[in-house]
């Protein structure tokens, strides 16, 4: 240790320090033990680890199992080759993306739907759980937030991490957030809030409960945010997994939503890229924020400010990986593996169902939220199935308290899986 140090005064620090030691963002003490995945794997582990001869089926995180489309692998083969060679080498991309990719884009997940989504506004990215966190960078430290509950776990922890919260209460909820409560009774879609809300983060197809919104729906937030000055987080992760034609894909096809929202999407679930590392976000140049002397200013100018000092892009070869699926092969391929997928939610739905367990979502998103059955709670269901049928879900409570009595069953997994889950599901908890 050193001694007779003179301590530089910090002009940041309230109060002299007492520790002769860096500090530490004391937000994350607030934080309950792990994030949800990784606990349900230590779990796992441990129960694995101790019962080597058990097949676990994992149906837990919502992790792709099926291979990449050929169209995407042909692509990126193709563009390490010209990694290879002095003439076609690629050094550092655009922070923002490569134009053919944004383009691309913009033209058939945006524009094909009638949506005004400029390639410039489309912001690719190594993942929407990233920039879905990432995103809070360019906002205020002092808006209010809203959450469904049960909600996708990043928006609250993220929000705990920047110092957005209070601590913790005994049901699980962060003081200072603002829980909209979704459940059977309203469709697993929240009540417009009677009161004003700064940022909404939205998430449909929905994680955890599979359900979806409706245009009519969707455009009760666009005009709550319109009158309130409110932005709202538009998770469409899930997009590709709808087949109802009447359910909107983008909040941008509900009209003034390019004055309140920034929506976030994936190259993971639709295209297999969760080991890829593929995602885009959406910041229209018509949405503004407000500054401490009053005035408006755009966000799309601070993501992209802040993407270019902070982010070096995604690779070239994913980035053409990605292209991939929008060539006529991509998009057949990828269609396929959509389908394989909702096969496989089906599959749950109508054992489960069958079986006496009441179950939601599986028809338009790959998940399935399922009432625990015989009354358990969300984790000792998790440890009973587990333990007997040595198949892995994920416990609603993990989502927030409002999930509590849930289990969330994820659809991504080979069909031979999933059919010998079921059986075993049956087996031991029909009803
Ligand atoms: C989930 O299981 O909820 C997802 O895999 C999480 C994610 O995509 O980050």
């Amino acid at each position: 240790m050193l001694q007779n140090v003179e301590i530089p005064t910090n002009p940041r620090q309230t109060q002299p320090s007492l520790f002769l030691m860096a500090t530490i963002n004391n937000n994350y003490l607030k934080l309950k033990a792990g994030y949800l995945f990784p606990e349900i794997a230590r779990r796992v582990n441990s129960f694995a680890s101790s019962n080597p001869e058990a097949k676990v089926i994992r149906l837990g995180i919502g992790d792709v199992t099926e291979p990449l489309p050929e169209a995407c692998r042909t692509a990126m083969i193709k563009a390490v080759e010209e990694m290879g060679d002095r003439s076609t080498f690629q050094g550092y991309g655009p922070e923002q993306g490569y134009a053919w990719l944004r383009e691309k884009i913009a033209q058939h997940d945006f524009q094909s739907r009638g949506c005004e989504v400029d390639a410039s506004e489309v912001f690719i990215s190594d993942g929407s759980k990233c920039d879905c966190s990432n995103i809070l960078d360019i906002l205020g430290d002092d808006n209010i937030i809203a959450v469904t509950d049960p909600v996708y776990p990043v928006y609250v922890d993220t929000n705990v991490m920047a110092g957005h919260t209070g601590e913790i209460n005994e049901k699980g909820e962060f003081d200072g957030l603002v829980y909209l409560p979704i459940s059977a009774e309203n469709n697993f879609t929240a009540q417009i809030p009677t009161q004003k809300v700064d940022l909404i983060y939205l998430c449909f197809p929905n994680n955890p409960t599979g359900a979806t919104a409706t245009k009519e729906h969707l455009k009760a937030w666009v005009d709550y945010a319109l009158a309130n000055g409110s932005i709202i987080f538009f998770d469409a992760a899930y997009e590709a997994f709808i087949n109802d034609p009447s359910i909107p894909h983008s909040i941008y096809e509900i009209e003034g939503a390019r004055d309140c929202a920034i929506e976030f999407r994936s190259f993971s679930k639709n295209a297999g890229f969760t080991g890829t590392r593929c995602a885009l976000t959406v910041v229209p140049k018509t949405l503004k924020g407000k500054a401490a002397d009053g005035s408006d200013v755009e966000l799309w100018k601070l993501w992209n400010r802040r993407q270019s000092t902070k982010f070096n892009g995604v690779s070239y070869i994913v980035q053409r990986g990605a292209e991939a699926v929008y060539s006529e092969k991509g998009k057949s391929q990828i269609k396929e593996l959509v389908n394989f997928y909702m096969e496989n939610a089906k599959i749950i739905r109508e054992k489960l169902t069958a079986a006496g367990i009441e179950v939601y979502g599986g028809v338009n998103a790959p998940y399935v939220w399922v009432k625990t059955p015989n009354g358990l709670s969300s984790w000792d269901f998790f440890d009973k199935l587990l333990h007997t049928c040595n198949v892995v879900g994920t416990p609603g409570s993990g989502f927030g308290a409002a999930g509590e009595g849930y289990f969330r069953i994820s659809a991504f997994n080979s069909r031979e899986n999933v059919e010998e889950a079921m059986k075993r599901i049956v087996e031991n908890f029909k009803v």
